[in-house]
């Protein structure tokens, strides 16, 4: 498999306090990689350095076979490659389908009749469509988070972050995410990362996952051996529900 990205000591501080501190990591093409980890282990930070949002306070992140790192982070060009659904979404004061369209407008995209009908069978499939001429800041949650994860795949991102995509959402929200997501990876072979508090998404969508613990990776696995014979005692107590921070 070909990594996408590759980590190696990777250290992130806000004013001296240490909130990151990752020895190595990879994440992989055509994987759906699960974090999951107590609130305030630091997935949110992780995800904002992947998108290089933010820099790194030390270390490395190797993307597509270039580092970055110490000042140095990709070209737009790059970084465009790269889309992350944050956990609270918001979305614009106009219409669903402006939100929808206006990244592509932004990087200069033209919505053309083919686009356009692609962007509007992706509403259909997310149960969108009926929403489509409302007003974005006045849809329900399940509502803005579809909205929000369909904006995201208009781009046909290479990486999809998502943090946390279903908190607080019902099961039908949920299924219709959850179906999302596997399938675009399965059509475009992209890498995906899903930030999750439940154990249950996990093992329904990731291929491998990782458990980040006060701003360190305790453990990796494929997911099959990280939920049923985990190698570190911290993940066998997190997956028991003990490790609640
Ligand atoms: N800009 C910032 N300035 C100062 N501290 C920050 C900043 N961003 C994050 N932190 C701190 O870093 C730690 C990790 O935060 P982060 O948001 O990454 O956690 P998380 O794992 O995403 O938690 P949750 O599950 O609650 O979303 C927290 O202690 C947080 O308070
Ligand atoms: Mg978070």
């Amino acid at each position: 498999m070909k990594p996408v990205y590759t980590i190696a000591n990777l250290r992130k501080k806000y004013q001296n306090k240490e909130v990151l501190n990752i020895d190595n990591m990879q994440l992989y093409q055509g994987e759906i990689f699960g974090l999951m980890g107590p609130s305030g282990a630091g997935k949110s930070t992780l995800l904002r350095l992947l998108d290089f949002l933010e820099e790194p306070t030390a270390g490395v992140i190797e993307f597509k076979g270039e580092r970055f790192g110490n000042g140095r982070e990709p070209e737009l060009k790059q970084k465009r490659k790269i889309t992350t659904v944050f956990q609270r979404s918001a979305l614009l004061r106009t219409s669903l389908w402006n939100n929808v369209v206006y990244p592509l407008k932004l990087r200069g995209e033209e919505i053309n009749g083919e686009k356009k009908e692609e962007i509007e069978k992706l509403l259909e499939q997310m149960g969108l469509t009926e929403f489509k001429d409302q007003r974005a800041d006045k849809l329900s949650g399940g509502e803005t988070q579809r909205a929000a994860l369909a904006r995201a795949l208009v781009f046909e991102p290479e990486v999809l972050l998502l943090d946390e995509p279903t908190s607080n959402l019902d099961p039908t929200n949920i299924g219709i995410i959850e179906e999302m997501i596997k399938q675009y990876i399965k059509k475009e072979n992209k890498m995906i990362l899903v930030v999750t508090h439940n154990i249950f998404q996990a093992r329904r969508l990731a291929d491998r996952v990782g458990l980040l613990h006060q701003g360190q990776l305790v453990e990796t696995g494929e997911k099959k051996s990280f939920f049923n014979s985990p190698e570190q005692e911290l993940t066998a107590k997190f997956l028991s529900g003990e490790l609640v921070h």
